[in-house]
């Protein structure tokens, strides 16, 4: 059975808005200590609405794919819209991911907030969709089983100690 749906192949395989901005109107970045992923959103806004926007990811498929998705999805949004984007949502256009993966997901959705809330640091705005959001809150620790060595190897493992219980 396939891991990975054809919409998360094509996203991985040709990622949209990769890249940055000469000068984003906001950046941040988000990175899990465990997996080594990094992942930076760049914006840019006019009028609260965020007319453009480009990631650059250090990681797996999955999270390029979240990125490309999530990215495409906040473009055009005002950005209490793109506050209210869930990483449902982001699962849900991206037709879904192994369970192992979903947590990748979750850099994506983080990277944006930090993003915005760059944006408004920077321009002395608050939004509702920010309230209790930290961006330096502590990184993401949990285990995931997210890169792609430690999801084979975690293959290999229960391939191997299935055929032990034979
Ligand atoms: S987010 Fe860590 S490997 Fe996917």
């Amino acid at each position: 059975m396939a891991m990975y749906n054809d919409k998360v192949i094509d996203h991985f395989t040709n990622p949209h808005n990769v890249g940055e901005f000469e000068n984003p109107d906001g950046e941040g970045t988000y990175g899990s200590p465990v997996c080594g992923d990094m992942m930076k959103i760049s914006i840019k806004v006019k009028d609260d609405v965020i007319t453009d926007a480009r990631f650059k990811t250090f990681g797996c498929g999955s999270a390029i794919a979240s990125s490309s998705v999530a990215t495409d999805m906040i473009i055009g949004k005002t950005i209490e819209d793109a506050l209210a984007v869930t990483n449902q949502e982001v699962l849900d256009e991206l037709g879904g991911l192994p369970p192992i993966k979903i947590h990748c997901s979750v850099l994506a959705d983080h990277a944006i907030k930090s993003a915005i809330f760059d944006y408004a640091q920077k321009n002395g705005k608050t939004y509702k969709g920010l309230e209790g959001f930290d961006p330096n809150a502590d990184e993401d620790d949990t285990n995931h089983g997210c890169d792609m060595e430690s999801s084979v190897d975690a293959m290999v493992d229960e391939i191997k100690s299935d055929r032990l219980k034979r």
